[in-house]
């Protein structure tokens, strides 16, 4: 699993650099639309064409899933990529985004890498060995209640605005009881704060896997929990999700899953 985790962190470290050689020179850079304000920049395409490169010089019969290429067909051991998560805020120059790689061994999570290339800060897992922050073993914060907690979140834009009522609805409970809100734009990084415990808990709508592959194992990894908004559903796959403290994500559960309009709960 080393070899694999190596492989990856060199990758991810690649598509950093090369953002932050583009953060730069942002107003020379080519964005295209993929659909009303959802971009992709030449960034995006480049790093993950990087990765792809890294991965297949080593593993060439290894399956990729990324944001921007799609699916490739391979054996058993997939390399989830999204190769700049916080396009958004890299648009902007709002300096929160992160590469993020996730490596399913027969269809487990079992290696995870996210990279910050502003912080130069490196999250890590392999499955049942734990979590690291720049080689630092790394735990979720033994925060016991909601009541005082910082949570995380994303708002549902985009293509979720079916969502925003049932939202604004969880948003005010959640401001009701907790300390306060953090919306900092990047899925990957948000699940590795809260393992890192600069966050106690997290919730978003309409998650893709590749947002969340990465920073779910390195959450679980730290000792936090991960489900579904829905309780039945597998949380990749529906990319709703509950996230926290062992405390905390039981009472983000309980206050939010109420607030699901009929046809979500
Ligand atoms: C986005 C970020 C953002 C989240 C969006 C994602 P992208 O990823 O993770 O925080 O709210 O849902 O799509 O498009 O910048 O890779
Ligand atoms: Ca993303
Ligand atoms: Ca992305």
């Amino acid at each position: 699993m080393q070899a694999l985790l190596n492989t990856a962190i060199e990758a991810a470290r690649r598509a950093g650099d090369l953002a932050m050689r583009y953060l730069k020179r942002l107003d020379e850079l080519k964005v295209r639309s993929k659909s009303r304000n959802d971009f992709v920049t030449q960034v995006d395409l480049e790093a993950e064409q990087a990765i792809i490169e890294i991965i297949h010089s080593r593993y060439p019969q290894h399956a990729i899933q990324g944001e921007e290429t799609g699916i490739q067909e391979g054996d058993e051991t997939v390399w989830i990529i999204d190769p700049l998560d916080g396009t958004t805020n890299f648009l902007h120059g709002f300096p929160m985004f992160a590469v993020s790689i996730g490596v399913q061994v027969k269809g487990r999570m079992t290696v995870a890498v996210v990279y910050d290339p502003n912080r130069q800060e490196l999250f890590t897992a392999i499955r049942g060995v734990g979590a690291q922050l720049d080689g630092r073993r790394m735990r979720v914060k033994n925060q016991q209640r909601l009541e005082g907690a910082l949570i995380g979140t994303g708002f549902p834009y985009r293509m979720h605005e079916q969502w925003m009522d049932t939202y604004l609805n969880q948003f005010r409970a959640v401001m009701q009881v907790a300390a306060d809100c953090r919306r900092p734009g990047c899925a990957a990084l948000d699940l590795c704060y809260l393992a890192a415990g600069r966050l106690d808990g997290f919730w978003e709508f309409g998650l893709q896997p590749w947002d969340i592959a990465a920073g779910s194992l390195i959450l679980r990894e730290a000792g936090g929990l991960i489900s579904s908004m829905t309780d039945d559903g597998d949380y990749m796959e529906t990319g709703n999700i509950i996230a926290g403290t062992p405390k905390v994500h039981p009472e983000l559960e309980k206050l939010l899953r109420p607030l699901l309009g009929p046809t979500m709960a």
